[in-house]
């Protein structure tokens, strides 16, 4: 959450911090702001609403024309939307500016110190509480300052910081919120939460670990603790492409990653199936085949879509392994004491890697003993570093916040992992080139569902007014109706519930009325019979039933209002194909409504704060 993008070298800072900053809009978007540095005088902006405000406000200004700035866009946690609120924060005395991702937990006690120092703040954030503490503890050093007034802050941050005293110098630093410095040529430093920001400059990167404070000028860089031990960073290469993420034609990420999705299954899969000796090859598990083998329990825990498709890893695991399974919000597995036997495999699941709950609860699982492994997309993130190992997606960046790609890499992962487990165990090499082979057909099969595009966006066109929706599956299809109820509240603000078909009986049939749009996942599999009874029960209470049924069922067509079809596939691998329809109706419901689908209201792509 909040995206911040700094620079110094020796070129004009506000254009790449400004294109940085666009392409990080996906992490908040309430306000941004930006400061630079221009004959040695700091100059800052700041402005409610999306970057283009502030590049308007901006225009022309050759204030903002130094070589040494940052900026950010923000997701309100404390402090209203307001231009005082927005980032970049300043101290009252050195011309210090700060611009900052997390959340300073003692900045209440912090702030009482800084007050009885005489300091008066003019917002009501944490991170002006910070950027004051710098200025206090500053005596022209700002490398030291920004250390110092680290070891007394507790909480979460990414922070850049500049002055008005050292108008060559940035300094950077991170505890618990991502950040990396991109290394360019001739001394010259693009910082950024994202490597989106910094890929068209640099393609070097340095991923800073918790407590790590890099300073940098035209002499080079280096990093050190918050206690100033100097450190030997790795330099590493950005594994993204421009074009990745590039809208190439597409009206919206979302639906460009919707599109994006057999390419995904491809790349995911790709030189994991060892068709030969029919079983699953994941370089990343291999130096824990032992532990693997001898696993008791599995707990999958995640938020969000990434928790559906735990779910749906669960039904695998069990079903295919044999092995205990449950999931967890990860939310509530950090603080509930939860019992970790001997062992237990815990598995993360994460597209950013970066979600607050779900490395809290990694580091629990890890405290309590677990096998941490991680099911993530972004290379080198917070989860895919701290787990003892894991498998990636590698589905490529995701920009929409709706998730849609990364649903389905998390899901083709957790099925490659469920095999893996399985053929350690019970699983004969036939049984596994069976499923190897639906899995080979995936991509094809969801090119065949995106070319019935314009016949689901009809169907959607036809209840977009309807505020109430359902979302009804079974087994295998229960989490997929969860996350089809999900993509619709998240961009369309359209009410939906998901929930196991045979649940609606118990309460939510009282909701239904004349026409009200009740989506049922109805494919073909062990539980068909009974979603037609419950759709039956739905019909006669005057409900539209829109059915996601199975190629070459005509039959269900007579009974309910719209079908969507999918090709036939494997029970355990059929949420891949079935959810397709229900992202391109949350997709075409938000875009008939007038949303910003990429942008939703509340919104960020990756939930950085508690
Ligand atoms: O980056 P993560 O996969 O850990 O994110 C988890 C959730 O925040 C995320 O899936 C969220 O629910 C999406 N907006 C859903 O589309």
């Amino acid at each position: 959450m909040c995206g911040i993008v700094a620079y110094v070298g020796s070129k004009v800072a506000r254009p790449i911090l400004l294109e940085g900053l666009k392409r990080l809009e996906y992490r908040g978007y309430d306000s941004a702001g930006i400061a630079v540095l221009t004959g040695g005088k700091l100059h800052v902006a700041r402005r409610v609403g999306r970057v283009a405000n502030l590049q308007e406000a901006i225009e022309g200004q050759a204030a903002f024309d130094g070589s040494l700035g940052l900026c950010h866009t923000r997701w309100a946690t404390h402090g209203g939307v307001t231009d005082f609120n927005a980032h970049p924060h300043t101290d009252d005395r050195h011309g210090i500016a700060l611009v900052h991702n997390g959340i300073i937990e003692n900045y209440a006690a912090l702030k009482t110190y800084l007050q009885e120092k005489g300091h008066s703040f003019s917002s009501q954030t944490d991170t002006e509480v910070l950027v004051m503490l710098i200025g206090e503890l500053y005596e022209g050093d700002l490398e030291k300052a920004v250390q110092a007034a680290l070891r007394e802050v507790t909480g979460a941050y990414a922070i850049c910081v500049i002055c008005e005293k050292e108008p060559g110098v940035l300094v950077c630093a991170r505890k618990g919120s991502p950040l990396m410095v991109g290394i360019g040529s001739d001394n010259e430093y693009v910082v950024a939460s994202d490597g989106a920001a910094i890929i068209a400059h640099t393609g070097r990167v340095v991923m800073l670990d918790d407590y790590n404070v890099v300073k940098m000028d035209a002499g080079g860089f280096r990093t050190t603790d918050i206690h100033n031990t100097p450190l030997s960073p790795r330099v590493q290469q950005l594994e993204i492409e421009l074009e990745q993420i590039e809208l190439g034609g597409f009206t919206h990420f979302m639906l460009k990653e919707i599109f994006e999705q057999p390419k995904s299954v491809r790349a995911c899969i790709s030189g994991r199936l060892d068709m030969r000796e029919g079983r699953v090859v994941l370089g990343g598990l291999s130096s824990f085949a032992k532990e693997l083998t001898k696993a008791r329990r599995v707990v999958i825990t995640a938020q969000g879509t990434a928790l559906h498709a735990a779910m749906i890893g669960r039904y695998m695991l069990e079903d295919l392994a044999k092995i205990p399974t449950q999931t967890e919000y990860a939310s509530e597995f950090r603080y509930r004491n939860p019992v970790i036997e001997e062992n237990t495999v815990v598995i993360a699941v994460s597209q950013s890697g970066e979600t607050a709950d779900t490395l809290a609860a990694l580091h629990e699982a890890k405290e309590r003993g677990a096998l941490a492994l991680g099911v993530v997309n972004v290379v080198g993130s917070s989860i895919a570093r701290e787990t003892d190992a894991g498998v990636y997606l590698r589905v490529g960046p995701e920009i929409g916040v709706a998730s849609t790609k990364a649903f389905i890499g998390q899901v083709t992962v957790l099925s490659l992992i469920s095999m893996y487990m399985a053929r350690k165990r019970f699983m004969s090499a036939d049984q596994c080139l069976d499923l190897m082979k639906e899995m080979e057909a995936i991509p094809g099969k969801i090119e065949r569902i995106l070319e019935q595009a314009g016949r689901i966006k009809r169907i959607t066109e036809k209840y977009v007014e309807r505020e109430n929706w359902l979302f009804l599956g079974r087994g295998y299809n229960y989490p997929t109706a969860l996350e089809g109820a999900l993509k619709l509240k998240e961009i369309s603000y359209i009410h939906a519930e998901g929930m196991p078909a045979a649940e609606m009986k118990h309460g939510p049939i009282a909701l239904i009325n004349e026409g009200m749009p009740a989506v049922f996942i109805a494919n073909r599999g062990r539980q068909y019979e009974k979603v037609m009874s419950n759709i039956q029960e739905v019909r006669s209470r005057g409900g539209h039933v829109i059915a996601v049924a199975t190629e070459g069922d005509t039959e269900i067509a007579k009974h309910v209002q719209d079908v969507m079809y999918v090709p036939d596939v494997c029970e355990p691998l059929s949420p891949i194909l079935t959810v397709v329809p229900l992202q391109l109706m949350a997709y075409y419901a938000a875009v008939a409504r007038g949303h910003d689908v990429d942008k939703p209201r509340n919104l960020a792509k990756s939930v950085t704060v508690e």
